[in-house]
């Protein structure tokens, strides 16, 4: 299991420390054109988690394979670039330029559609141009997880991850919303339910690797997501609260695994596959 942090969770340029001590960087979603992002306030706590509307802030493709990519690629780390985009296109070109990483096809933009076909068709004109590894991250929201998860290994993904954020609304003074463009993406422990049940549903429709993450803050929200099927699990809104969490998440997994009777924490991987269908069934 590899330990990495969710896209758009941490800078791994302005803390490469906190960098260091996760097996892989994963980067803020790159778009094709530079985008300022939305008006503050983007983030505002709510009583069980975080809402945000970040607007994919970037500094577009060209800025970010000519000046941020070097600079990543001296952290000398395994690197994952998060790819966005408002078309088809929009991703296959930003994959044609990135060699020697792992792409993620953050495929719960704004204005991008979430139905299976179009998930699958991005991630199919994006497998024409690139040999690279390609996960295709999907959104909560998706009424049938393990139908997309079909789609997308069908049009040539080699791995899941799971969860975004859902959708959410926060109102602040005289009733208004509190982040300036009104609703936002809802993050944090309160989302761990609900990437457990993707995670498991993922699992049951594929073999593929799947990087879980929505609300992991302990060893033991990791470990629960392995037990559903994860293959590897990534930190989000905890990086923001807690830099040290990677190093504390892998303690107290160490101690969690064998407390549940396990050797290692791959020896998990599923095991909660079985009685939660018993349970549906
Ligand atoms: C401030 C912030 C920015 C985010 N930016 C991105 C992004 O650029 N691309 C993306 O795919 N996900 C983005 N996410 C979603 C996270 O990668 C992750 O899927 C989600 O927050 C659930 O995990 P968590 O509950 O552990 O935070 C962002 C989340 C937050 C809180």
């Amino acid at each position: 299991m590899l330990l990495l942090n969710a896209s758009g969770c941490l800078d791994a340029l302005t803390a490469p420390h906190v960098a260091a001590t996760l097996d892989a960087f994963v980067t803020k979603t790159v778009t094709p054109e530079p985008r300022e992002g939305n008006a503050p306030p983007r983030i505002v706590e709510t009583d069980a988690g975080m809402l945000n509307a970040i607007g994919l802030a970037n500094p577009g493709r060209d800025a970010f394979v000519s000046r941020v990519l070097p600079r990543l690629r001296a952290l000398d780390m395994p690197l994952c670039v998060s790819v966005g985009g408002f078309s088809a296109s929009d991703y296959a070109e930003t994959c044609a330029c990135l060699e020697d990483v792992t792409i993620e096809l953050n495929l719960s933009c704004p204005n991008v559609d979430d139905a299976p076909e179009s998930a699958a068709e991005i991630v199919a004109a994006c497998r024409e141009v690139t040999a690279n590894p390609l996960y295709a991250k999907l959104s909560p929201h998706s009424w049938d997880v393990g139908e997309t998860v079909r789609a997308v290994e069908a049009a040539g993904a080699d791995g899941i991850s799971l969860v975004n954020t859902l959708r959410g609304l926060a109102l602040g003074d005289g009733l208004r919303p509190a982040l300036a463009r009104g609703t936002g993406g809802y993050s944090g422990p309160a989302l761990k339910p609900v990437a457990l049940a993707a995670v498991h549903a993922a699992r049951r429709a594929t073999e593929l690797p799947i990087v879980g993450m929505g609300g992991v803050w302990t060893g033991r929200d990791a470990l629960e997501l392995v037990a559903c099927g994860a293959t590897h699990v990534a930190l989000g809104t905890v990086l923001f609260a807690d830099p040290d969490a990677p190093v504390r998440v892998r303690d107290e997994l160490t101690v969690e695994v064998a407390r549940c009777g396990y050797e290692t924490v791959d020896d998990v991987r599923g095991a909660a596959l079985a009685s939660v269908v018993q349970l549906e069934n």
